[in-house]
């Protein structure tokens, strides 16, 4: 078993052959890809250390995302739960609204400087397509974006916002017609056409390359928390627990990654689905998934008894998706992070206390991540203090949320 080592970011852990711990990740493609999965990785490396795409990135992730995101506390919602001290890093304050436009930024700029026109992409809940819409749009590039039915119609305002964005959308109605359909559409689309077209896949999962680009775009989000955690206390709190959303993993991985040195707790919140069926669910992690390959990666994947990829069933668009990043099934093999699924009800539930007590309206994804704060804090001391991820607004929800909690207009 291979130890995470201390000092080194975990996008660049794996080994030459892309395996974290030896075991998760690599690279399960076709041969036709070998090559231009090997030109991403070179341009990869190259442009990390290029001034010039730096100062580019960097530019754009203040003026354009609107970077940093704030970090506030949650002092209403503290003081009614009654125990620990409750924080947000709160990226859904973000141009797209959640945090999604850093990855598809990241690949629109790599893309620009690898002389490609064309970005595709996969989107669940529509957040990763309209970051990728709205970066091809800032880059001018053309975007593709593939999306499953359930959600393009569950998530229409996103939907309807990629169309504004003048991105090209492909609905798809093969398999669940969820994020894991998209995810391989977008894939088949770029085995066709992988001369002409960048990939730029929405979460830390698919072939190494793309989960290390993933949680290298993503972890600018725990480079300013490490800093504003710093103003605030000082110092890094002892007793401090990380609680953020799981779908792909791409946000959580991007919270706690320059985090994951300081002895902070880490807890990653999977979609437990509806109370009443304790087999649906979108939880990987937390209901001790068996390692399987699922859009070019090993990894802790939903399975049936025929070891095909099982269906999963959740509030959250987002969060639907069978499988976990290579990484994240590192960090619960390690046991470096442990990993919880509350339930639809529970979720709704969070949502509206946090609407209510804060005036912040979390997206159904990180409200998973608010629902399991809701259970842990009360029994926490005053002094231990929890940061939640809220990376996503709750504008594309407000059909869903509103049809489930009985509001009406
Ligand atoms: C707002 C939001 N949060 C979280 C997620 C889950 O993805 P990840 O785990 O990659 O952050 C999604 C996925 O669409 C999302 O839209």
């Amino acid at each position: 078993m291979i130890k995470i080592k201390k000092g080194i970011p975990l996008y660049d852990q794996c080994d030459e052959n892309g395996y974290w711990g030896k075991v998760f990740g690599s690279s399960y493609i076709p041969e036709t890809l070998f090559q231009p999965l090997e030109d991403l990785s070179n341009a990869f490396e190259k442009l990390r250390k290029n001034k010039k795409f730096l100062k580019e990135r960097d530019e754009m992730y203040a003026k354009f995302i609107g970077r940093p995101t704030p970090f506030l506390k949650l002092n209403n919602l503290s003081k009614h739960l009654g125990g620990a001290q409750i924080y947000a890093k709160h990226e859904a304050m973000a141009n797209s609204q959640s945090h999604k436009l850093n990855n598809a930024l990241l690949h629109c700029l790599i893309a620009k400087y690898t002389n490609k026109k064309v970005v595709v992409g996969d989107t669940g809940a529509g957040m990763a397509g309209s970051g990728l819409a709205m970066a091809a749009a800032a880059t001018g590039l053309k975007a593709i974006i593939f999306q499953g039915e359930k959600d393009y119609l569950r998530q229409a305002p996103n939907s309807m916002r990629m169309r504004l964005l003048g991105a090209e959308i492909n609905v798809v109605k093969s398999g669940s017609r969820q994020l894991v359909d998209a995810v391989s559409e977008s894939i088949r689309y770029f085995v066709a056409n992988c001369d002409k077209v960048h990939l730029a896949v929405g979460s830390s999962v698919g072939p190494s390359i793309y989960t290390r680009i993933c949680a290298y775009a993503q972890s600018v989000i725990s480079k300013e928390l490490k800093k504003q955690i710093q103003e605030e206390f000082g110092r890094i709190p002892k007793n401090l627990s990380l609680v953020a959303a799981v779908g792909g993993g791409s946000s959580s991985l991007g919270f706690w990654m320059h985090m994951i040195d300081s002895g902070c707790k880490l807890i990653g919140c999977e979609a437990g689905g509806p109370k009443k069926f304790r087999n649906k669910h979108a939880a990987p992690l937390t209901y001790g998934s068996k390692l399987g390959i699922l859009h070019g990666a090993a990894q802790y994947v939903m399975q049936d008894k025929n070891f095909q990829i099982a269906d999963t069933e959740s509030v959250s668009a987002g969060l639907d998706y069978p499988g976990c990043s290579a990484i994240h099934s590192w960090l619960k093999q390690q046991k470096r992070a442990t990993y919880v699924a509350p339930s639809d009800e529970e979720t709704l539930e969070a949502f509206k206390l946090c609407s209510r007590l804060e005036g912040i309206q979390a997206s159904l994804e990180p409200s998973h991540a608010l629902a399991h704060v809701c259970k842990i804090a009360p029994k926490m001391k005053k002094t231990d203090k929890i940061i939640t991820l809220i990376c996503g607004n709750a504008m594309k929800d407000f059909g869903i949320i509103a049809e489930k909690l009985g509001v009406k207009i």
